[in-house]
């Protein structure tokens, strides 16, 4: 019989648990194996009471709960774990403990779910001989080689929804609503939040700004008797020759936020558009919450096609959607180059058709 175990690390995105759901059931049920969980992403692997058995009564009831039943962590590098000690941030590298930990369970394979960060660490545990199989997880889409990750469409529905509700109260009161969405590099929620939620300008990582440019968009709406404005905003958007805005610095216990992007934009308006604004900063709600269908679909047939590859001894990869079909693609692959919005591609083309200005 076969033993495998499945982690989830990094942020959490919707979905985590239909992905835990179909690995268990396609485990258990289709290939009769035994499947450990480990909680709190590797950190589960070092820790007392962090593996443990998961049964088929475990994944019950849970395909449309948010989350992820298994924990997560997004500081639990095992090759450079921060740590405080007598008081001072010191960097260990545990992944030899971690290796042996695996060794000792008889693990034939680690699933994976994870950002691009979480299956880098993934990598780097296959270089040194631990079987794994990713899964791309990350509301943020930014994981390269496949088409989606589950955990986006949910958090574009959430985002769409606020744009919705922003843009009634923005009417009535005739004023700038600036709404500050995720995304550290990647700007594809803020992008396919705006365009679905009709947003007026849409500022997304990849594409630097200058707040005249949104003042002239602002202006124009004016002028042409539209005294409202949708700004849409991601957390990483940043102005021409300027920096990303940090909320909090990191250290042992954080790692660095950014946030606050959206209250200088909305500044600059109101002083130079004459015009009322309104920030509004929607965070983790992005990320929480039961997923969409199509999320659940997803992360289902992701699950399931990897459970499949370690049947098919496919390790050190990680699945894949392409078009209607699951692929496997080498970590490596997927590793050397981040997902970013295509700056030249249709959606951004869609934008600039619409006359939505995305700040340049
Ligand atoms: O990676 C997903 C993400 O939602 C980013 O867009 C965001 O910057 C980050 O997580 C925030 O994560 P946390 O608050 O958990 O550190």
């Amino acid at each position: 019989m076969n033993r495998i175990a499945i982690l989830t690390g990094g942020g959490d995105a919707p979905g985590l648990n239909a992905v835990i759901r179909a690995v268990v059931k396609t485990a258990i049920g289709e290939y009769g194996w035994d499947v450990l969980g480990v909680r709190n992403g590797f950190d589960g692997f070092v820790s007392q009471g962090g593996v443990f058995p998961l049964s088929i009564n475990e994944v019950r009831g849970i395909l449309q709960r948010g989350g992820t039943i298994l924990g997560t962590a997004n500081r639990g590098n095992p090759f450079a774990r921060k740590v405080m000690k007598d008081g001072v941030e010191i960097v260990e590298d545990t992944s030899q403990q971690v290796y042996d930990r695996i060794r000792s369970l008889g693990l034939d394979a680690l699933i994976v779910v994870g950002g691009d960060g979480t299956l880098g660490i993934a990598r780097d545990l296959h270089d040194i001989g631990v079987p794994v199989v990713g899964v791309p997880k990350t509301i943020d889409n930014d994981v390269s080689c496949t088409d989606f990750t589950f955990g986006f469409d949910t958090a574009v529905v959430t985002a769409t929804e606020a744009i919705d509700k922003l843009h009634t109260t923005a009417e009535s009161h005739h004023r700038v609503m600036v709404v500050e969405l995720m995304g550290r590099d990647a700007g594809f929620i803020t992008l396919y939040a705006g365009i679905a939620g009709g947003a007026d300008v849409i500022l997304i990582p990849e594409i630097p700004f200058r707040f005249e440019a949104v003042c002239a968009k602002v202006q124009h709406r004016i002028m042409r008797g539209s005294f409202f404005s949708i700004i849409a905003v991601a957390e990483g958007a940043h102005p021409l020759g300027g920096e990303q805005v940090v909320a909090r610095q990191g250290d042992a216990v954080y790692i660095q936020r950014l946030g606050g992007i959206s209250q200088q934009v909305a500044d600059f308006v109101s002083l130079n558009c004459q015009v009322e604004t309104r920030v509004t900063v929607l965070g983790h709600l992005q990320r929480g919450g039961s997923p969409t269908p199509f999320d659940r679909w997803l992360a289902t047939r992701l699950g399931t096609a990897a459970v499949r590859a370690v049947a098919n001894a496919e390790l050190g990869k990680m699945v894949a959607m392409r078009g209607d079909n699951m692929v496997m693609v080498p970590l490596t692959e997927v590793l050397a180059q981040p997902k970013r919005v295509d700056i030249d591609g249709d959606a951004v083309r869609t934008a600039r058709d619409l006359g939505i200005s995305l700040g340049n």
